[in-house]
């Protein structure tokens, strides 16, 4: 099953990160009720209490990365973007934190080289990434990783007729939660999913959200602009413009 598309390419976040300084969006936006977030830094936070030694795989500038580093006795960044990991180093303030150039498809670590890997909608859910994420992680150690659901955006995605894991033929959710249970090397610790609304109080936000993240990975804002009035007439509430964010959190254990 093809999750994703164009943002499976390193030119497409090197030409995002260029464009943003980073991997930052400067829309205004509100979630109602409880998107998984803060529960998954919770959960990393608790965990490198235990497992001190960490890889967080997919980091782009590191920000996520440095705000749970001190919790860690080390902490490795990898992307496949160099923009973004030059962005990462440059704004390196913990002394346990590193970062390098890496693809999650061929991690240039040693077997069991890791207590707990992390990942904050990074790529490792997709079999060949998991895998070697799995290659790395000492007997004992955790994978923790929250990532999309295939209900994120779903407004957006049917007016556009486009995106993320549009039309894919499988929901994503289920295909994941059996792909962990087949694996014998593993063993799940952790499987929540969470459905909530954000709301962007103007079109101008919602506009700066497509074009800072791969929601609609090919979002070009003139091209698109008939998209976004129906978005604005059809996914208005008394809130703002609302839309559905889908996130999966799951925490497997090495055996
Ligand atoms: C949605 S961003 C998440 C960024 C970061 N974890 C955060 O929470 O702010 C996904 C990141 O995964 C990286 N990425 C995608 N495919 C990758 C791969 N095959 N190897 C390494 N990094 C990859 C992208 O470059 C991008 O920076």
């Amino acid at each position: 099953m093809r999750e994703h598309g164009e943002s499976d390419s390193q030119a497409w976040w090197d030409s995002l990160a260029n464009r943003l300084d980073g991997f930052q969006g400067t829309y205004q936006s509100s979630v109602i009720c409880d998107s998984g977030e803060d529960e998954f830094v919770r959960m990393i936070r608790e965990k490198l209490a235990q497992f001190p030694v960490a890889l967080d795989i997919g980091c782009a500038d590191g920000r996520f990365t440095h705000a749970v580093a001190s919790e860690a006795e080390s902490m490795t960044g990898v992307d496949f973007s160099p923009v973004m990991i030059e962005k990462a180093k440059q704004t390196t303030t913990n002394d346990n934190c590193s970062f390098m150039v890496a693809d999650a498809k061929r991690l240039p670590f040693p077997d069991h080289n890791f207590d707990l890997i992390i990942s904050r909608r990074g790529p490792v859910s997709a079999p060949v990434f998991l895998e070697e994420a799995i290659r790395v992680t000492k007997p004992g150690g955790q994978l923790v990783e929250i990532t999309i659901g295939e209900k994120d955006a779903c407004e957006f995605k049917e007016i556009f007729q486009r995106g993320q894991g549009y039309g894919a033929e499988q929901i994503r959710s289920m295909a994941l939660k059996k792909r962990l249970e087949d694996i014998p090397s593993i063993r799940m610790v952790a499987l929540h999913e969470y459905c909530c609304t954000a709301v962007y109080p103007s079109i101008e936000d919602v506009a700066l959200l497509l074009s800072s993240t791969p929601i609609i990975e090919d979002f070009e804002i003139e091209q698109d602009y008939p998209y976004l009035k129906q978005i604005e007439q059809r996914c208005t509430s008394s809130q703002g413009i609302e839309r559905t964010m889908h996130r999966i959190i799951w925490a497997v254990e090495r055996i």
